[in-house]
């Protein structure tokens, strides 16, 4: 797929079919994941933990809907959810975070996978969260934001977003 395809393809997908991505598939975005920039070149400030058990998903939605109050489900039922955690303490987390989301999500787009940048909830639940520890993350490592990948259950999204720009000449 051409690039200005991926580009033009890619959106945030919030209805999704049960099938797993593969193993194989999944090596690949994270292949793109890894390629991501990262402030400092700190890799080792981050970690990704790859989320296929229902369970945890599951036990992650009803945590967000208790503290939260609210019904809505933050994964949409999608099968893949990937968590992007880090060490630092200063935005440049949530930068690198935005990185290695976007590479997946771009990613995912060439290979007729859909996805959600998942952040809203992650953020709700903060870093005492109980589902934390199901990470098995290493010491000092927070969950910073995520996406939700699967096969989109519907018709993809028509996209005409802008940014208001100006030049300066
Ligand atoms: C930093 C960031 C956080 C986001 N968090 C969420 C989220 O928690 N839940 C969600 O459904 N969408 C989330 N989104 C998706 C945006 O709502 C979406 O990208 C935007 O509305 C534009 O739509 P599009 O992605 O379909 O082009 C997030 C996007 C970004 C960049």
């Amino acid at each position: 797929m051409l690039f200005d395809e991926v580009l033009d393809k890619r959106y945030s997908a919030r209805s999704y079919k049960k099938d797993m991505p593969t193993d194989e598939e999944i090596e690949k975005l994270l292949d793109a994941a890894y390629k991501a920039p990262i402030a400092n070149g700190a890799y080792e400030e981050c970690r990704l933990s790859v989320i296929k058990d229902e369970s945890l998903m599951e036990r992650f939605v009803k945590e967000y809907q208790e503290k939260t109050h609210k019904d809505k489900n933050p994964l949409y039922e999608a099968p893949l959810f990937i968590i992007f955690s880090s060490s630092k303490d200063t935005s440049a987390a949530y930068e690198d975070a935005g990185c290695v989301i976007e590479h997946i999500c771009l990613k995912a787009t060439e290979m007729g996978l859909a996805s959600c940048y998942i952040r809203g909830s992650v953020n709700a639940l903060g870093k005492e969260a109980s589902y934390i520890k199901d990470l098995d993350l290493d010491p000092g490592f927070y969950p910073i934001s995520g996406l939700i990948v699967g096969y989109a259950d519907g018709d993809a999204q028509i996209k005409n977003h802008h940014i208001k720009t100006n030049y300066i000449v």
